[in-house]
């Protein structure tokens, strides 16, 4: 999970690292308070998850409250590469004499945690990474020795940090790794790290990405999230614990086991090729248990989405055997329909693997208007594909 801004500088703050006042807004008449008790000077930011803000007009600079009002008025529903700004952070303004870049990653190539410092930073840092390699200095970490005072000051001494700052550089390498750790980041970056007029060391801008995989130790991080850009249904199905990616085509997916579902949707894109160019309309693992609740909320989730036109439930019967399935997908249509749900779209089953035979036979005996079977993962696709091309 990505981060805003103000999210990261709010998560810097609590563990230590240096940052400069600032609140978030989502009106340009905040503003004026805001400035107000930032000493009237501001900087005004878009709060966006993507990069290039600054170059995007999206970063300006406010003399007085006035001037904030106008500028947030500005920044606010302007669009950058596609993300449509609905709030702004006004920060205290920062008398700049360089800017550095400093970032914490898990390197997944290379099986370790990656530093990577350099004096050269602001908003040209992909250009100097791309055509001056050497002026970013790039250290592993080691995951259980992390990044201890002198570790971080290999770090600033490897980007040629003047000698002057490397115990104040140290010491944020040192916090931003506690953040890095103790947030279970993938990713903590910090661009610009600036140093002032009087000497200090002030991390300018944060970018923070969050592993949701530690959600579960991360109480705290449920609050972070953007609640207002998820999609609808994606936010529902997570809320049942399901899986779920929505995807733009027609043909609802619900298959047990990621490997398997992903080649679902490639076998469902490729028989949409016959059948008006219909495509897997997302993405939804049940897992081995599949019972007839989890299958219920699974495709409780599909019926609803208004994209979907036809249902292929792909099964490969394992530990959870397929009766067991089979008996799921026919409580499943009938607690959907006494809970008034709408059961109206087609759904292709392909039940195979431990016990597929009694699975079939449960559903043929079932018989129900909109369940067809087909035994075989492509017949089934292309059935699955033409009912939702018609
Ligand atoms: N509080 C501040 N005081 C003074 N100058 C600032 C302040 N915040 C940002 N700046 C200036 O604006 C530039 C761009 O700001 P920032 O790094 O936050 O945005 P960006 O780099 O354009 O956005 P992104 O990181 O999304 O690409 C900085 O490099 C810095 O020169
Ligand atoms: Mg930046």
């Amino acid at each position: 999970m990505d981060l805003f801004e103000y999210q990261a500088r709010d998560l810097f703050a609590k563990h230590d690292v240096p940052v400069l006042a600032g609140e978030v807004i989502e009106t340009p008449e905040a503003a004026r308070g805001v400035a107000e008790r930032l000493g009237g000077r501001a900087v005004v930011k878009a709060q966006v998850k993507t990069g290039g803000r600054g170059k995007a007009g999206g970063v300006k600079l406010a003399g007085d409250p006035a001037e904030a009002v106008e500028k947030a008025g500005q920044i606010l529903g302007m669009d950058i590469k596609g993300h449509t700004v609905h709030k702004v952070m006004l920060a205290a303004t920062a008398d700049i004499a360089e800017e550095y870049y400093v970032s914490f990653l898990l390197d997944r190539t290379n099986r370790t945690f990656l530093a990577m410092a350099s004096v050269e930073g602001g908003v040209e840092i992909e250009e100097v990474a791309a055509t001056k390699p050497e002026a970013l200095a790039k250290i592993p970490v080691d995951a259980i020795e992390g990044v201890t005072e002198a570790k971080a000051r290999e770090i600033a001494e490897a980007a040629k940090f003047p000698a002057e700052l490397i115990d104040q550089v140290a010491h944020v390498l040192v916090k931003l790794w506690d953040v890095f750790v103790r947030e279970d980041a993938l990713l903590v970056e910090v661009n610009p790290l600036v140093k002032t007029a009087e000497g200090k060391v002030i991390a300018l801008d944060g970018k923070v990405s969050l592993d949701a995989n530690a959600a579960f130790r991360q109480p705290e991080h449920e609050a972070l999230e953007d609640k207002a850009a998820a999609n609808p249904l994606e936010a529902a199905a997570k809320a049942k614990g399901l899986n779920y990616v929505k995807l733009d085509g027609q043909v609802g997916i619900i298959g047990n086991g990621a490997g398997l579902v992903m080649s679902t949707l490639d076998v469902v894109a490729y028989a949409g090729e016959k059948h008006s160019d219909v495509k897997p309309a997302n993405f939804l693992d049940i897992g081995g248990g599949a019972s007839a609740e989890v299958m219920a909320n699974g495709l409780e989730i599909i019926l609803g989405d208004p994209d979907v036109k036809s249902v292929f439930v792909n099964v490969f019967g394992g530990i959870t055997a397929c009766d067991a399935v089979a008996n799921g997908i026919v409580q499943a249509l009938e607690l959907l329909k006494s809970k008034g749900e709408d059961v109206s779209k087609p759904l292709v089953v392909r039940l195979d693997g431990n016990n597929a035979e009694l699975g079939r036979k449960i559903l043929n005996d079932a018989d129900h208007p909109l369940v067809q079977q087909v035994d075989t993962m492509d017949g089934a696709a292309d059935k699955a594909a033409e009912l939702a091309a018609n």
